[in-house]
């Protein structure tokens, strides 16, 4: 579904992010992406979603290919109308519009079915039903990191890609969010890409596991193959 080879990524045409990276990602599949800071996770999934121009950064090299088609130079708008959403760290919305209105705004420019989509994050959200009309300024981390995904499957993305979901979350939130993740893959059938530094229960749900560092892929193997030594080595490496 997702093929990337080869892949190197510059900033600011120097700071050289990532150097030839060889990932992949089957239809239905939840992929982990691990690895610690400044190993390259974001920057791939940003060279995904078309996020690296406004970061000054650009490919270098290699080819970002999904279901055959490049994504290579494409507007981010185009990328995900062919089926990706990225929920960037951070938790970024409009922290000053309600909770119903940041939906509503993410799915502007994809209207058709907008209210059948609001009603399926609702059901997978009940909490941002019931706090529909506050502003998102008012939630919790844990009920932002439910609204930013929430205003991913707004654009009915066929991948998503979560950015470091569960930091600073507490580990009953971290529970829920990846609880929400798996039904996402098991009822929709969604293929998801999550990059965390480690999350145990990430492992458990995982079909296969990527660990960068320095920006090169160190490891790739199913997350059963991998263990808690494996990626204490690879993180103090
Ligand atoms: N906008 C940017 N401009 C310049 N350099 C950047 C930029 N974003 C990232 N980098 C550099 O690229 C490298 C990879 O960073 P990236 O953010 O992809 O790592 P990460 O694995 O997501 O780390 P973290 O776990 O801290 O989020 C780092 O050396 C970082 O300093
Ligand atoms: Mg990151």
């Amino acid at each position: 579904m997702l093929e990337v080879r080869g892949l190197s990524v510059r900033y600011d045409s120097v700071i050289a992010a990532l150097e030839g990276i060889d990932f992949a990602a089957s239809e239905g599949r939840i992929v982990a992406l691990l690895g610690p800071n400044g190993a390259g996770k974001s920057t791939l999934l940003k060279a995904v979603a078309g996020m690296l121009p406004f970061e000054q950064g650009e490919i270098s090299a290699g080819r970002v290919e999904f279901g055959g088609v490049s994504l290579k130079g494409k507007h981010p708008a185009a990328i995900t109308r062919a089926g990706i959403a990225l929920v960037q760290d951070g938790r970024q919305c409009f922290r000053n519009l309600t909770v119903g209105e940041n939906l509503r705004a993410a799915s502007f420019r994809h209207a058709e079915g907008s209210a059948e989509r609001l009603e399926l994050v609702l059901s997978y959200f009940p909490i941002l039903g019931e706090f529909y009309e506050r502003p998102a300024g008012f939630l919790s981390g844990g009920q932002l990191q439910m609204l930013v995904i929430g205003m991913a499957l707004m654009l009915q993305p066929r991948l998503l890609l979560l950015d470091e979901p569960s930091l600073g979350l507490s580990p009953v939130m971290v529970q829920s969010v990846f609880a929400i993740v798996e039904r996402l893959h098991e009822e929709l059938g969604m293929s998801v890409i999550v990059a965390e530094q480690t999350v145990p229960r990430l492992m458990e749900i995982a079909d296969d596991v990527y660990v960068l560092s320095r920006g090169q892929v160190a490891l790739h193997a199913p997350p059963q193959a991998i263990s808690e030594d494996d990626l204490q080595r690879l993180y103090l490496s």
